[in-house]
């Protein structure tokens, strides 16, 4: 009964908002793309409203996080997929002309899901690139182009079916979509040889806030510069990357060697951080961390050493031999094979796995999880790392990840791309907890486990970089800054920006608002522009 009144009278109350006005919004969305667009194409089916059957399916595609799937967190009106870069630039147009807020969705891999979720803006549409995939390799200019779409995975075939001495130094997961990875920084097992994806980009194609289509002759230096490492969905939509191929040897080794506690694994981890930065720039050792049980009762913590060698494993042998003996490496522990096959290996696919499943441009394994990271510049002592056990001990489904750095890492200033976590730097870690809801929208459990990332972030702070406590602005974390929400937004994002960017903070800030005074591309995270009648914020912005 008060329900159905309710119901009444929200309908004219709220016509010009999120619920119960998709269609009129969706519908004076298909006229303005029509109208500006090429008249024949068929608009309607790249389009899905909340009534269409295949929203949800649609939306769910390929959402990484399903925290952010939940039946509370808010959803678009509606989704449109485009099939070329014009109706991208129109659908900009377009989000302006009728004032919906637009979300822009590469690969789905946001950790705060903003590609796809939006709490501050009502009402939103996601404009989901995911038909804009192709991949044009030039062997013979060591380059191809890439359209935002693509997964790495789809990258790295279309190469490796080239040339089997061709690679690109990007991400180790590899339904990572590179119109958000490649915006962010991009690292994978590569890069202590070759640095970041970001670093190995040639060129791109952007929409920018007018809807204009820029290459990076048109957009200049200064908006070039930004959207290599500055982060997704601040200065323009990336329709495409030129990308440096880099070479690979004929054939590379990787391995896998786990470390429990009973096996010296806290004595060894420690080694490692001095050992895995300094070492071989060809050699690329994470350690990925986690309990694990030894028997009903009783829980350890396993360390597992995951590689790739950029060379033949008598060499990478003599060279654990000489810097890393504690690991205690054994020929039977490396597998000589390819470098497109090391990428399967390092993402987790079973040996006999054919290469097309890197093809298959979407994610195979999806759960909710909330994460964080932190940059390490003097290594642990011993009793931080057994503190660190002992709070992964207390929570389900934790995971830890120690990233080596240095190397070409090293090679960049901290100014060169707007990731700034450069020379000095040993390692990176990532924290993650993992839960599944099982369809479920329990928000008790979610707040267990974000209240248990929380306390160890806080027992870290210790331990890591400081001033700023350095974050890694693709792995997305909305805690940041929370301290700092009562102030101006520069301010307040000055508190996130000095973290992920350093002192590039403040030239991102000054681009923004010359590329994009009005803030038409926008999050939760994004880059804010100075108030226009405002001066900058500090006099020696570059
Ligand atoms: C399982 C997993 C593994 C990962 N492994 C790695 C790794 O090995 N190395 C690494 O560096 N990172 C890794 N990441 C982090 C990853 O780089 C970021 O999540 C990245 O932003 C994902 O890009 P996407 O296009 O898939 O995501 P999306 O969610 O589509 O986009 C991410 C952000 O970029 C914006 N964006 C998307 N497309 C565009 C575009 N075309 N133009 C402008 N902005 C855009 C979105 O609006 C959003 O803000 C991993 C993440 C996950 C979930
Ligand atoms: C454990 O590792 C440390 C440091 O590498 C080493 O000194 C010690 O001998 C090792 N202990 C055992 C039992 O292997
Ligand atoms: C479980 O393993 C621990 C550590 O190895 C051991 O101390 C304990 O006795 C084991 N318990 C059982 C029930 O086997
Ligand atoms: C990195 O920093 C160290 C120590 O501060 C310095 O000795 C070294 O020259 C730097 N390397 C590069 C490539 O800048
Ligand atoms: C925000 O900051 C201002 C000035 O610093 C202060 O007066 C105000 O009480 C603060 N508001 C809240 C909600 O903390």
């Amino acid at each position: 009964m008060w329900s159905l009144f309710l119901l009444l009278l929200s309908i004219p109350l709220s016509s010009s908002s999120s619920s119960s006005s998709s269609p009129s919004l969706h519908e004076s969305f298909l006229q303005c793309l029509t109208f500006n667009s090429d008249k024949s194409f068929p608009f309607d089916s790249s389009i899905y409203s909340r009534s269409n059957p295949s929203f949800a399916a649609i939306l769910e595609s390929s959402a990484q996080n399903l925290r952010l799937l939940e039946a509370s967190a808010p959803k678009p009106e509606f989704i449109f997929t485009p099939s070329t870069d014009a109706h991208v630039r129109t659908a900009v147009i377009c989000s302006k002309k009728l004032g919906i807020h637009l979300r822009v969705r590469s690969g789905g891999h946001d950790y705060e899901g903003l590609s796809f979720v939006s709490e501050i803006e009502s009402p939103f549409m996601i404009l989901d690139l995911g038909k804009l995939r192709e991949v044009n390799v030039e062997i013979g200019d060591n380059s191809a182009w890439v359209q935002a779409g693509a997964t790495v995975g789809e990258v790295y075939y279309r190469i490796a079916e080239k040339s089997s001495v061709h690679g690109f130094p990007a991400g180790l997961c590899t339904s990572l979509g590179v119109g958000g990875h490649i915006t962010g920084g991009a690292y994978g097992t590569m890069m202590r040889k070759y640095g970041l994806g970001v670093d190995n980009v040639l060129d791109a194609k952007i929409v920018n806030a007018n809807g204009e289509i820029l290459d990076r002759e048109a957009m200049g230096e200064d908006l070039f510069w930004a959207i290599r490492g500055g982060g997704g969905a601040s200065f323009g939509i990336l329709l495409w990357w030129k990308i440096k191929l880099v070479p690979v040897p004929k054939t590379v080794t990787v391995f896998t060697v786990t470390k429990t506690l009973s096996q010296n694994a806290t004595n060894i981890l420690h080694k490692w951080q001095q050992v895995a930065p300094t070492t071989d720039e060809n050699l690329f050792v994470r350690v990925i961390i986690q309990p694990a049980s030894t028997n009903k009762t009783h829980r350890t913590i396993s360390t597992s050493y995951n590689a790739l060698f950029l060379g033949d494993a008598k060499s990478l042998l003599k060279l654990l031999a000489r810097d890393f003996p504690e690991l205690g490496l054994t020929r039977s522990d490396c597998l000589e094979t390819t470098w497109i096959r090391s990428v399967l290996y390092i993402a987790g696919y079973p040996s006999d796995t054919p290469l097309e499943v890197l093809l298959q441009g979407k994610s195979s394994f999806k759960n909710s999880f909330k994460a964080k990271s932190d940059f390490v510049r003097e290594p642990i002592p011993l009793d931080g790392i057994e503190g660190l056990w002992k709070r992964l001990l207390e929570e389900d489904s934790p995971l830890v990840i120690w990233n080596p750095y240095g190397g070409a890492m090293s090679d960049f200033t901290e100014s060169e791309t707007p990731f700034p976590h450069r020379n000095g730097t040993l390692y990176k870690i990532q924290y993650l907890t993992l839960w599944n809801n099982n369809g479920g929208d329990d928000k008790s459990v979610e707040a267990r486990h974000v209240e248990w990332i929380r306390k160890l972030y806080n027992y870290m702070a210790p331990y890591v970089s400081k001033f700023p406590r350095e974050a890694y602005v693709n792995y997305r974390d909305l805690d940041l800054g929370m301290n700092a929400r009562n102030s101006t937004s520069y301010i307040q994002a000055s508190a996130w920006g000095n973290m992920y960017f350093k002192d590039n903070f403040n030239r991102l800030v000054k681009i923004k608002t010359m590329v994009d005074p009005e803030n038409v591309f926008r999050h939760e995270q994004s880059i804010p522009p100075l108030p226009i009648s405002s001066s900058s914020p500090t006099s020696n912005i570059s």
